[in-house]
């Protein structure tokens, strides 16, 4: 038996590398796909979770980012750069690290969680702040990179999708077949492009009999794909999903409707509310923005709009660690809520109800 290789190696061929090339890899991918009992029953079916929280830094972008790094040190890299709203600065901090690169990462300032902020600082990035948003940073991380020498690890960048893709090959890969219906968070809509292109690939190459139909949410305050516009002044409590003008935008639309699928909004409260249901009834914990798909489906089903006896898989996208201190809100905790009592069994036991 040995450990799970990291994606690149363990989907070799259905990626864009060659023999020879120096793998970055911090082991990423096979991530669990866990069974969520109390979805399934809410919309009579069988839901899965795609525990994306599982990667090395914490979030789905690691598959990108292996990816990503592994072409940037091929192309004789020196430095790397990416705008993000958290994790991908996380992810690209800690694979150019392994890879001996300098990172620069620009992120919307006092909107970033602490956690990721502190894992980019771990791992020795040159950190900026911008006085702007998410795409006020990727503009200018694009213009960077077209001046200077320094390489985009963007999803732009097309390696990051194809790393991205895997995600949809493991699905297929542990379930035997496509889900009827996928549901994740879209931001600047990379992962929802990718998914769709490892399901299209798995499919022309027979290794699926379907496709499943894409849905994908975004936060109804950054909602620009819902709105038919760029939204110029993007607000969420997901502040990973924060964005206004998303990169993939046409390419999440053909997912969409090649798919026969839907991009809809879904609240603050309404992620939240899905945030509290993956932690106290499913035992996953994620960051707000990764509960938009499941926020989707409660929503959905709500309005009539979900058919029973389906397959659904539900991408979480980041790990609850990321931004304990929603986690807290949420939950209704304030500083003084947990209970404090001296060290004596008895009192313990009647402060517990025993
Ligand atoms: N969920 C999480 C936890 C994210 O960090 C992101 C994107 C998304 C969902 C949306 O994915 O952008 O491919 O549609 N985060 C980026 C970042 C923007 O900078 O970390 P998407």
């Amino acid at each position: 038996a040995h450990q799970w290789r990291g994606v690149i190696r363990e989907y070799f061929d259905r990626l864009p590398v060659e023999d020879g090339d120096r793998i970055i890899t911090l082991g990423e991918g096979g991530t669990p796909l866990v069974h969520a009992p109390a979805l399934s029953e809410l919309v009579d079916g069988e839901v899965h979770l795609k525990v994306e929280g599982m990667n090395p830094t914490g979030s789905f972008k690691d598959r990108g980012m292996t990816m990503a790094i592994t072409s940037a040190v091929a192309d004789g890299a020196k430095a790397v750069v990416c705008a993000s709203t958290g994790n991908t600065s996380a992810s690209a901090a800690a694979y150019a690290t392994q890879a001996g690169l300098t990172c620069a990462v620009l992120v919307p300032a006092g909107k970033i969680a602490m956690g990721k902020l502190s894992q980019a600082i771990a791992h020795g990035a040159e950190l900026i702040q911008i006085d702007g948003n998410f795409d006020g940073c990727l503009d200018v991380a694009r213009k960077l990179s077209e001046n200077y020498p320094v390489f985009l690890v963007n999803s732009v960048n097309p390696s990051r999708i194809e790393g991205q893709k895997t995600a949809a090959f493991e699905v297929v890969d542990f379930l035997g077949e496509a889900p009827d219906y996928h549901l994740l968070p879209v931001g600047n809509a990379g992962n929802i492009t990718a998914y769709w292109k490892g399901y299209r690939e798995y499919y022309e190459d027979g290794l699926a009999s379907a496709l499943p139909t894409m849905w994908g949410f975004q936060a109804a305050g950054s909602a620009p794909i819902v709105a038919g516009h760029p939204i110029t002044e993007p607000e969420t409590v997901a502040t990973a999903i924060r964005i206004g003008n998303p990169a993939s935008w046409e390419k999440a639309e053909a997912a969409r409707d090649e798919s026969g699928g839907v991009i809809e909004a879904v609240t603050d409260e309404e992620i939240l509310s899905a945030h509290r249901w993956l932690s106290a009834k499913e035992g996953v914990f994620v960051e707000p923005a990764s509960a938009s798909g499941v926020a989707g489906l409660i929503k959905k089903h709500a309005a009539g709009e979900v058919p029973a006896g389906k397959r659904w898989v539900i991408t979480v996208t980041g790990h609850g660690l990321k931004d304990p201190d929603w986690a807290l809100q949420n939950a209704g905790y304030d500083d003084a809520a947990p209970t404090q009592v001296p060290q004596d069994v008895e009192t313990v036991a009647r402060t517990l109800g025993l």
